[in-house]
C-alpha cells in the first residue's frame, strides 16, 4: 500500500498489493487485498482499458460514449508474471501493473521508451452523501509535455498549467477561460518525446482534469461518481490518437448532405414568414451563396415545440417550399423544455405516458424556460427517445423541414443557481436508473440522438441534419455543433478560432461557432474578418441575439458585403474539397481542422500555437485576430507552400510576416496539391456544370490528394455509389505528371476537369494525356496554365524547358 499521508489525510484510500490475478481472452483482473480490482482489457493493440472497482464488484458495463461499433482485436497479446509486477504486451503497447501498489506504466513496445506512468494512480474517497466514491487518477507529468482536446473549453489549444471541469452549463455570454460550458467531452490527447497518448475518461458524472496545474510534474483526473474507467490510446502520432479515439466514441453515422456544408444563416428570430422572404430574397438579389435559413423559437406558438404560430407562418409547408425553390433549406429549433398546458398535444403524451424526468420522492422536475414552467422528457428512455423522434413526422415529412436545432439540452433551465435540474432528478439511463449527478452531461446527447433518428426516418431517403448546443463523448455520431452564446468581440472571434480546433482534436469535426457573435452587434470588420475564419469551420453559420441590431452580410455597407461574398464564394468553390475532408473524417476518423501539433508533432514549435491551423489535409489557414490589420505574423509549418493569393512559395519552419487587408487572409497551399473547385453556385446544386477545376501546385518530388463525390443526399454511397480519385503529383526540373487512380461506382454529371498548374518552373513545350500528344495553346505561356481534360484520364504528363 502506498503511503501518502498528507491525501489519507483528506480521507483518500489506496489499492494494496495484488492477491489474485486472472485472465480471460483479452480481459485481465488483478485483485487486492482490501478488495480493489483493476480490469484491463485490450481492445486493439494501441487501445488499453482500465477500469478499477473499489468493492470487487464492477458495476453493469454500458456506455453511451463507446460505440458498438468500436473496433476491436489486437494482432499481439502476452501476458508475463515477474517478481515485482505484471507484464501485458501487445505489438504496439508494453503495460506494467506493479504488484504492491496497483500503479500502471505504459511503454512504446517498439523502442521500449516510456510514454506514460502512474503518479500516485488510482486512488478514491468515500462519498457519505452520495454512495459510492469519488474516483481519481493521478499521472506523472514530464517536463516537456503538451495537452489537448477536452472539447469546447474556451482557452489557448494547449491546455498545460490548467483545471478544468465537465459540467454541460447555459453559459449566455461566456468569456476566455469561463469553465465548464456547453460541453463535456472528457478526451483529452498529451504528447511527449514526440510521443502522443490519448486518456478518454468514459465516466458522465461530472469530472475534473488537472494538466500540471496543481503540481507542475502530476496530471490527474477525477469524477464525482461511477467507476475510474478510461481508455489509453496510443498513437505514437497525434492523428491516429484522435482517430482511435473517434473509432471508440463513433464516426458520424451519415455524411452531412452536402448543403449542410454551405453558408447558414440564422438570427433569434426570423419572422414572420415576410421577413424570412426578405432575407432570402436579399441573398439572391446580392448574389450572396446560401443553403440554409434557421427558424428560432418564435416561429412556435408560446414556444411549445412541434406547433407553428400560424400568425406569422399561416402555412409553413407553403413557405418552406417556396425556400427550397429558391435554394433554401429550412432549419428549426426544437428545445427540450415541454410547456406545461393540458391542451397541448405533445405535453399530454408525454405525461399520459410517463415520459417526463422525476424528482427523487415523485414529482415531475418542474422548471423555467423560454415557454414558461416545463416538464422534461427523460431521454436517457430508449421508449421516450422512440417517441420523441416521432414527433418529427409533421416537420419533416410534411411540411418539408430540413434540418433541427437542438437547444438549451445541457438541460438548461431559468432562474435557478445551477442553471439546470437538480441533483435528485431521476433518469432511466437506458435502464441503469440513477440521478441527474450521473445523466446530466448526457441529457444533451441524449436528446440529438432521438431527434436523429427522428429525421433519419422521415427525411428518408435524404440525410439527417442535427445541430446540437450540448454534448458528451460520441455526439459525433448523431449530430453537428455549435459553441453557444458568444459575443462580438475580437477576443471571441480567437476563441472560436480555438474552440473549432479544439473540438475537432477531440472527434468532432462538424463543429462551428456563431459567426459576428451571439451577444452584442460586431463591426463590419469583426464581421469580415469571422467569415473569413467561418468558411474554414466545418459547420458555417451566422447567428445573433437580434437584440443588438442586424447580422445579416449586407448590413455592414458594400465594402463588408464583397468581402462577404468573396469568401463565402471560396467556401463554395472548396465544396467539393471539404466534402472530401468529411468522407475522410467518416471514414478514418481523420479530423477536418489540425492543430498544427497535430500536423506536425515533430516540429516543438508547433506544440503551443494556436491561431493557424490545417484545414482538410493541405489549406494553411491563419485568422486575423486584430482590428485595423493589414497583415500578421504567423507560423508556417514546414515545408513548402504556396501563397493563396499570389502563388508566392514559402518556405515553412518559421513566423513570416503575411500581408493581409481587410479583403483577404493568410491562406497557404501545401506544395503538390492537387485542390478541387466548384464554380460559384448561390446553393449547393443550382447549377449543372460540365467540368470542375483542379489546382494542382507544383512540386519537385511526389505528392497525393483525393476527391471524394457522389449523389450528394441519400445513402448510396453506402452502397458503392460514390468515387473516390486519388490524384498523384510527380514533380521534376522539367516535366509534371498528374496520375489518377478511381474507385467506385459513382459517375459525376461533370465530364471534364480543367486542371490549372500554379508555379510551374518551366514553359510547357508538349503535352501527354494518357499516352497520346495533345495540342496546346502555345500563346499560353504564363505561369498559370491550364488545360481540360476528360476526367476519366489516368495520366497527364506535361514535358517543358
Ligand atoms: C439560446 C441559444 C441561442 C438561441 C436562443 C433562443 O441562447 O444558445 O442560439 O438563439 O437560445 O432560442
Amino acid at each position: 500500500m502506498i503511503v501518502n499521508t498528507e491525501l489519507e489525510q483528506k480521507g483518500n484510500l489506496f489499492p494494496s498489493k495484488i492477491i489474485k490475478y486472472t485472465k480471460d481472452v483479452d480481459t485481465l483482473h488483478f485483485t487486492t487485498d482490501n478488495n480493489v480490482v483493476l480490469q484491463v482489457t485490450v481492445v486493439r493493440d494501441s487501445v488499453i482499458r482500465f477500469r478499477y472497482s473499489t468493492t470487487g464488484k464492477f458495476e453493469k458495463d454500458f456506455s453511451y460514449g463507446v460505440t458498438v461499433h468500436a473496433s476491436r482485436g489486437y494482432s499481439f497479446l502476452k501476458v508475463s508474471e515477474e517478481k515485482t509486477h505484471y507484464i501485458i504486451t501487445t505489438s504496439k503497447l508494453i503495460c506494467k501493473v506493479e504488484k504492491l501498489s496497483l500503479q500502471v506504466s505504459l511503454y512504446d513496445a517498439i523502442d521500449l521508451k516510456l510514454i506514460n506512468e502512474d503518479e500516485i494512480g488510482f486512488h478514491w474517497e468515500e462519498s457519505y452523501e452520495y454512495g459510492g466514491d469519488i474516483v481519481k487518477m493521478s499521472k506523472a507529468c514530464q517536463k516537456a509535455e503538451s495537452f489537448y482536446g477536452l472539447g469546447d473549453k474556451p482557452v489557448e489549444v494547449n491546455m498545460k498549467g490548467k483545471r478544468f471541469e465537465n459540467w454541460a452549463t447555459d453559459s449566455y455570454a461566456f468569456g476566455k477561460n469561463t469553465d465548464p460550458i456547453y460541453k463535456a467531452i472528457p478526451f483529452y490527447t498529451a504528447i511527449q518525446d514526440n510521443k502522443s497518448y490519448g486518456i478518454f475518461f468514459d465516466n458522465t458524472f461530472k469530472t475534473h482534469f488537472d494538466f500540471a496545474h496543481e503540481r507542475r510534474n502530476v496530471t490527474s483526473f477525477w469524477a464525482q461518481g461511477g467507476e475510474m474507467n478510461y481508455y489509453f490510446i496510443y498513437g505514437p502520432k497525434m492523428e491516429d490518437v484522435v482517430a482511435n479515439y473517434t473509432d471508440l466514441t463513433g464516426k458520424p453515422h451519415t455524411l452531412p448532405p452536402l448543403w449542410a456544408l454551405g453558408f447558414h444563416q440564422c438570427k433569434w428570430s426570423y419572422y414572420p414568414e415576410s421577413n424570412v422572404k426578405e432575407i432570402t430574397k436579399t441573398f439572391r438579389d446580392l448574389k450572396i451563396p446560401c443553403d440554409a435559413i434557421y427558424l428560432d423559437i418564435d416561429y412556435m406558438d408560446g414556444f411549445r415545440c412541434f406547433t407553428w404560430d400560424k400568425k406569422h407562418f399561416p402555412d409553413p409547408k407553403r413557405m418552406v417550399r417556396e425556400l427550397e425553390e429558391d435554394g433554401f433549406k429550412t432549419v428549426v429549433i426544437i428545445d427540450p423544455g415541454i410547456k406545461i398546458d393540458l391542451e397541448y398535444d405533445v405535453f399530454k403524451e408525454a405525461l399520459d405516458k410517463d415520459y417526463f424526468c422525476k424528482r427523487a420522492d415523485g414529482p415531475y422536475m418542474k422548471g423555467k424556460v423560454w415557454p414558461g414552467e416545463c416538464y422534461f422528457p427523460d431521454f436517457t428512455k430508449p421508449e421516450v427517445r422512440e417517441w420523441w423522434s416521432g414527433l418529427f413526422q409533421e416537420l419533416i415529412e410534411d411540411i418539408g423541414v430540413k434540418g433541427v436545432w437542438n437547444d438549451m439540452n445541457e438541460p438548461a433551465v431559468m432562474d435557478v443557481p445551477n442553471k439546470s435540474f437538480p441533483d435528485d432528478v431521476r433518469h432511466d439511463y437506458d435502464g441503469n436508473p440513477c440521478s441527474h449527478r450521473k445523466a446530466h452531461n448526457i441529457y444533451g446527447t441524449q436528446m440529438a440522438r432521438a431527434t436523429y433518428h427522428g429525421l433519419k426516418k422521415y427525411a428518408y431517403p435524404k440525410r439527417p441534419f442535427v445541430i446540437t448546443r450540448s454534448a458528451y463523448s460520441g455526439a459525433q455520431r448523431y449530430t453537428s455543433t455549435w459553441m453557444g452564446d458568444n459575443v462580438a468581440t475580437w477576443e471571441h472571434l480567437a476563441i472560436a478560432n480555438n474552440q473549432a480546433q479544439r473540438m475537432a482534436m477531440s472527434g468532432f469535426s462538424f463543429a462551428g461557432s456563431d459567426i459576428g457573435g451571439f451577444a452584442e452587434q460586431p463591426q463590419g470588420e469583426l464581421f469580415a474578418r469571422w467569415i473569413q475564419l467561418g468558411v474554414f469551420h466545418a459547420f458555417c453559420r451566422v447567428h445573433s441575439s437580434g437584440d443588438h441590431g442586424d447580422q445579416e452580410p449586407w448590413v455592414f455597407g458594400t465594402e463588408i458585403t464583397d468581402i462577404v461574398r468573396k469568401f463565402v464564394e471560396i467556401r463554395y468553390q472548396l465544396l467539393p474539397y471539404l466534402y472530401t475532408a468529411f468522407w475522410n473524417h467518416i471514414n478514418h476518423g481523420t479530423p477536418i481542422l489540425k492543430s498544427l501539433v497535430l500536423y506536425d508533432q515533430e516540429d516543438v514549435a508547433t506544440h503551443y500555437r494556436s491561431d493557424e491551423f490545417i484545414f482538410g489535409d493541405s489549406i494553411l489557414v491563419c485568422p486575423i485576430l486584430e482590428p485595423n490589420s493589414k497583415g500578421r505574423r504567423m507560423y508556417i509549418p514546414r515545408g513548402t507552400w504556396y501563397n493563396f493569393w499570389t502563388d508566392e512559395v514559402v518556405e515553412g519552419g518559421r513566423e513570416v510576416w503575411v500581408d493581409a487587408d481587410l479583403d483577404s487572409m493568410p491562406i497557404f497551399i501545401k506544395e503538390g496539391a492537387v485542390i478541387p473547385k466548384y464554380p460559384v453556385q448561390q446553393y449547393v446544386g443550382e447549377k449543372k456544370f460540365d467540368e470542375i477545376t483542379l489546382d494542382v501546385y507544383y512540386k519537385e518530388g511526389k505528392e497525393k490528394s483525393q476527391l471524394f463525390d457522389d449523389a450528394h443526399d441519400g445513402y448510396d454511397y453506402k452502397k458503392g455509389r460514390y468515387s473516390l480519385r486519388t490524384f498523384k503529383v510527380t514533380g521534376k526540373k522539367n516535366e509534371l505528371i498528374l496520375q489518377q487512380h478511381k474507385q467506385g461506382k459513382f459517375d459525376a454529371e461533370y465530364t471534364n476537369f480543367n486542371i490549372v498548374f500554379h508555379n510551374l518552373p518551366f514553359k510547357i513545350t508538349s503535352v501527354q494525356i494518357d499516352n497520346v500528344v495533345v495540342e496546346v495553346n502555345k500563346s499560353n505561356t504564363t505561369q498559370f496554365q491550364s488545360i481540360t481534360v476528360d476526367k476519366e484520364f489516368t495520366e497527364l504528363h506535361l514535358f517543358g524547358k
